[in-house]
């Protein structure tokens, strides 16, 4: 009798189909109601006693193996056609996601603001579409400045006299009409200047700006906090301050830090000269704290304002802003690395 449930489950264990009627007619065969274990299990009455217990687990386990087995190839049969069906294979590892990389300039832009927030620097924006008060009137600029002309300043058609932004100084202007002092802010922005496209320069271009106003700040203050950053960024230590003009500031200055002469790089950056110009700067002019509703009596303060995209080609060897614009992937992809 064992004998022949041993034979059963060597047949179970031995079976494999992917057809599903053929594994229909195995379940119907093993554990359909008028299969071999109901056949088995009537059997077992007459099975003398001292064998029940060995048959009776045989029994149990080829039931088992039945339901195991009957399960197990309708699984796979499952999968396989739901896989058919949807082009789909779950088991395929996932594909890599392409890593983007910071552009050049935000790269700069964030150095600089980290480097000033260290100092106590925080960051204001104001809008690029700005109007007449905001980037000239209230910064000195006189009426007849050539800054205002048609070529140099893009107009926006409106009754209100808009125009884009030509310079992120206007933000200077914002914050100060809208806070108290003590004020130090920096704030990177996009301008905009009607010029013509060429290798050096651009029509679209970004700036950052640096306000500092309160009681007593003098001329010393402003050299030594362009120094902390010359030190910072260029990893250079000495700076110099040709005099310039500019209309909001006064005395105004123009920063220049000094490269060497060393290699033929440094002969090339610097024009022969030794010395890396840098960013405009000055004492805000009296006249701007007071259009700003600051009291010049009792407050001064500095200014200054770099382009972003000279110091960016020159960090990086770029040669022509014009790459800067063009979202070129393989030029923008040289910028990936780990921690930006
Ligand atoms: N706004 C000037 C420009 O666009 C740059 C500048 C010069 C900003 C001197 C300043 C400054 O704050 O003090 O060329």
């Amino acid at each position: 009798m064992i004998e022949k449930v041993q034979a059963y489950l060597k047949e179970v264990d031995g079976f494999s189909s992917n057809s599903l009627e053929e594994i229909e007619a195995f379940r119907i065969k093993f554990l359909g109601k008028k299969g071999v274990l109901t056949a088995l299990f009537a059997d077992f009455k007459s099975v003398p006693n001292e064998e029940k217990k060995a048959f009776g687990q045989a029994l149990n386990q080829l039931k088992q193996s039945a339901q195991e087995k009957v399960d197990a190839l309708k699984a796979e049969l499952g999968s396989d056609e739901s896989s058919k069906s949807s082009g789909l294979d779950l088991s395929r590892p996932g594909y890599p996601l392409p890593l983007g990389s910071r552009h050049p300039v935000s790269l700069v832009r964030k150095e600089i603001v980290e480097i000033f927030s260290r100092i106590g620097f925080t960051v204001s924006t104001g809008p690029e579409i700005e109007d007449d008060w905001h980037n000239f009137t209230a910064l000195n600029f006189p009426p007849e400045h050539p800054a205002r002309d048609m070529q140099d300043t893009f107009f926006v058609e409106s009754e209100d006299e808009m125009a884009l932004r030509t310079h992120t100084s206007s933000v200077q202007v914002r914050v100060m009409e809208n806070g108290k002092p003590p004020i130090r802010t920096i704030s990177p922005g996009r301008v905009f200047r009607n010029e013509a496209i060429s290798a050096r320069s651009h029509c679209i271009f970004h700036q950052i700006e640096g306000l500092y106003i309160d009681k007593n700040v003098s001329f010393a203050d402003l050299k030594e906090t362009l120094l902390y950053f010359a030190k910072a960024f260029f990893g250079k230590t000495k700076i110099r301050l040709r005099p310039s003009y500019f209309p909001f500031t006064e005395p105004s200055a123009e920063m220049d830090v000094y490269w060497g002469l060393e290699t033929e790089v440094d002969k090339r950056i610097t024009k022969g000269t030794g010395w890396l110009e840098v960013l405009g700067c000055g004492m805000v002019d009296p006249q701007v704290l007071e259009n700003c509703g600051i009291d010049s009596k009792e407050y001064s303060g500095f200014a200054f304002g770099m382009g972003i995209e000279r110091i960016a080609m020159q960090r990086y060897g770029i040669t022509d802003i014009r790459m800067l614009f063009e979202n070129d992937v393989r030029m923008l992809e040289q910028f990936k690395s780990p921690w930006s």
